[in-house]
């Protein structure tokens, strides 16, 4: 390959636009991370694994591969049970540079990391250990962690409610000796606060020899991880801690947790759409997706749900209970009151769709406007064509969905049922209450319905013989 066109080549794989990932990451050359995600998670009451629950539309699970990847570690290794058919289609069909490996039995947290390195191909690589039930935690985060220079590091946090953790004991050098359970800590153990958060590195030049001194001989018969900083301190290496936040380390155990994670998760999207120029009149009102993506000086007002893969673009004004999924809206769209836009919808710029209007697929072009009370679905609308209200695209005939095509400059009289698949040329109008069956060429004016019948003084002389009756 000629010189150049291999530096091209070679500024593809790393420019940040196409890997999305910053080029100031080196990657840790020699970073292995071993996700834990083989426990039963009963606690969840779900026929679906705890880790494939979404937080802001991602299986947790997920977040924690993608925040994995942003580190550019040598390899991947998640620690899966082997009946968690949902987990592995997971992994394969969107992680599959992800290694699984499985636990048969779940004998402890040390077990189950036990299990994810012997799958590891480089048995000299750093272990970062991650959870699968923690996808709050930032790869920023993790990189400040792995730049502390020790054999063990330990991530520690502070919770409001430290009650259910491990607790970290320092030496007087602030160095950590021990991890004691929140069930085998003495009343005076428990007003400790600082509290493990289950992230932890091990170097690769030590992970083998401290794996192995992981006993059953506790309280819980488990292969327990934390028991591994104290033969760490006790062998001479240097075990240090880096506290983070408690709130990017909620670990979720139970529905209300997951609440909390998603209540934690959706202000992090609020405050990223407000500093990036978005309003949100009322921000706890509004539901994110990870992957919503808003432009400036965009307007969102209370009570919006964002589905996943919606693009809002410049100057668009989204007014009150509006649910939105699958949908790119061009810059200076306005959508709601009280809308419904589904997959596969596209407004081009200054379309405007109105109260309780429901668009399924369906392009609306320049300035096209959908103003009330309806339904247009499989349907392509040209610029600056007027929907009347009450309009009803009738796309499907109990076995098929068929296409309803709408030129430019259109109107269309209210409450109009178009039968698709049908065509409306440019400029056409067509009267209010038709049911259009057939064609309608550019220019024409079509009306389907009944003629209007008057018979002068009737209503007079039904009146009188009614009153005269009584
Ligand atoms: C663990 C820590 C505790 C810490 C807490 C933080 C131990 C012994 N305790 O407790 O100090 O404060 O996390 O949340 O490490 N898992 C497996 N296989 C197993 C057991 C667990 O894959 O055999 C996975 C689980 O799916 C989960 C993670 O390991 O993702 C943690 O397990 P969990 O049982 O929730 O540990 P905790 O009791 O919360
Ligand atoms: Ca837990």
């Amino acid at each position: 390959m000629d010189y150049f066109l291999f530096l091209w080549y070679m500024r593809l794989l790393v420019d940040e636009s196409f890997t999305g990932i910053k080029m100031e990451r080196n990657g840790q050359q020699n970073l292995a991370i071993v996700i834990l995600a083989a426990g039963k998670g009963t606690r969840m009451k779900s026929s679906l694994p705890k880790v494939c629950h979404p937080v802001g539309g991602l299986p947790m699970l997920s977040h924690v591969f993608k925040t994995s990847r942003m580190l550019l570690p040598k390899q991947i290794v998640v620690v899966i049970s082997p009946n968690a058919p949902e987990v592995e289609k997971l992994i394969l069909d969107s992680y599959p540079e992800v290694m699984i490996a499985y636990q048969t039995e779940q004998k402890g947290t040390g077990h189950a990391v036990m299990a994810g390195v012997q799958a590891l191909r480089n048995e000299n690589s750093d272990v970062l250990v991650l959870y699968g039930d923690t996808p709050l935690l930032q790869a920023s985060t993790l990189e400040d962690m792995l730049a502390l220079n020790s054999d063990v590091t330990v991530m520690s946090m502070r919770p409001i409610d430290p009650a259910p953790y491990g607790r970290i004991f320092l030496d007087s050098n602030q160095r950590p000796n021990s991890i004691i359970e929140a069930v085998d800590c003495s009343e005076e153990q428990l007003k400790n606060n600082l509290s493990n958060s289950g992230v932890m590195r091990i170097s690769g030049m030590h992970q083998k020899f401290l794996l192995a001194k992981l006993t059953t001989d506790n309280k819980q018969s488990e292969y327990l991880l934390t028991d591994l900083i104290q033969h760490a301190y006790e062998g001479g290496l240097k075990t240090a801690h880096y506290e983070a936040e408690a709130s990017e380390l909620l670990g979720v155990n139970d529905r209300v947790d997951l609440s909390r994670c998603e209540q934690e998760y959706q202000n992090r999207l609020r405050f990223q759409a407000m500093r990036n120029g978005v309003t949100l009149i009322d921000p706890q009102s509004v539901t994110f997706c990870h992957d919503t993506q808003i432009s400036k000086d965009v307007t969102i007002q209370p009570n919006v749900f964002f589905g996943p893969n919606v693009q809002v673009a410049e100057n668009v004004t989204i007014l009150s209970n509006c649910y939105i999924e699958g949908a790119v809206i061009n810059s200076g769209c306005t959508v709601g009151p009280f809308a419904r836009i589904r997959p596969g919808t596209v407004m081009k710029s200054g379309a405007k769709v109105g109260n309780f209007v429901e668009i399924k697929n369906a392009h609306l072009g320049a300035g096209a406007k959908v103003n009330h009370l309806s339904y247009v679905g499989d349907s392509d609308v040209g610029e600056k064509t007027n929907i009347g209200a009450g309009t009803i695209t009738c796309n499907y005939d109990g076995f098929a969905k068929h296409k309803t095509k709408i030129g430019s400059h259109v109107f269309i009289g209210s409450n109009t049922a178009l039968i698709a698949p049908v065509e409306i040329g440019d400029n056409a109008v067509i009267g209010a209450g038709s049911v259009i069956t057939k064609t309608v060429q550019a220019d024409s004016i079509a009306v389907s319905r009944s003629h209007q019948h008057e018979l002068p003084l009737a209503a007079k002389r039904y009146w009188q013989k009614k009153s005269t009756a009584k």
